[in-house]
C-alpha cells in the first residue's frame, strides 16, 4: 500500500472496483454536487441475512467526478458488501473513504457525494424499474458528452456490466 493520500487515490482510480451499471440491481441512487457539478450513481443488490435482515450483496457505481470521488466510490463499494442496511445508513463519507485515509477539508464533499448516492439507493427513492431505464441511459449519454468536451479536467468512467 502506498504512503500518501494522493498515491492511494491514484492506485484506486488506476484499477477502480465495482464500476458500472449493475443490471440485476434492486435499487440505485443518484446524487449531484451543487458546488462542482459532479455526479455519482450507486447501484445496490440485496440479499436476505440469517435473521431476515436486508444485507448488501454488492454495490457498484458510475461517476462523472473528480479523482477523489471515484476513488472513494471504488473503496466504498467494496466496504459495503456484507453490510446491513442499518449499518450502511450509519456510514458517513469519512467512513466510506476510510481505506484511503483522512481527506483534506476541500475534498470532504467528494466523499459526501458518494454518501448521498448510497443514501438515496438505501432509501429506495430510486427503485430500479424498467420505466427508469431512460434515466440511466441519459446519465450515460451525459457522461459521454462531458467526455467529449475539451478542457474538462474531470475523469469520466464509462459503465460496464458487473
Ligand atoms: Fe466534485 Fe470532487 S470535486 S466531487
Amino acid at each position: 500500500m502506498s504512503d500518501s493520500l494522493q498515491d492511494r487515490i491514484e492506485e484506486a482510480i488506476r484499477n477502480p472496483k465495482n464500476m458500472g451499471e449493475m443490471e440485476s440491481a434492486d435499487s440505485f441512487g443518484t446524487a449531484g454536487s451543487p458546488g462542482c457539478g459532479d455526479m455519482m450513481r450507486m447501484w445496490l443488490k440485496f440479499k436476505d441475512g440469517a435473521n431476515g435482515e436486508k444485507i448488501i450483496e454488492k454495490a457498484s457505481f458510475q461517476a462523472f467526478g473528480c479523482e477523489t470521488a471515484i476513488a472513494v466510490a471504488s473503496v466504498a463499494t467494496d466496504l459495503l458488501a456484507g453490510k446491513t442496511v442499518d449499518q450502511a445508513l450509519s456510514m458517513k463519507g469519512s467512513d466510506l473513504a476510510a481505506p484511503l485515509g483522512a481527506l483534506p477539508p476541500m475534498k470532504i464533499h467528494c466523499a459526501t457525494l458518494v454518501e448521498e448516492a448510497l443514501r438515496y439507493a438505501l432509501e429506495g427513492t430510486h427503485a430500479l424499474e424498467k420505466a427508469e431505464a431512460p434515466v440511466v441511459s441519459g446519465l450515460v449519454e451525459t457522461l459521454s458528452e462531458e467526455k467529449r468536451q475539451p478542457g474538462k479536467a474531470k475523469i469520466v468512467l464509462m459503465p460496464r456490466n458487473s
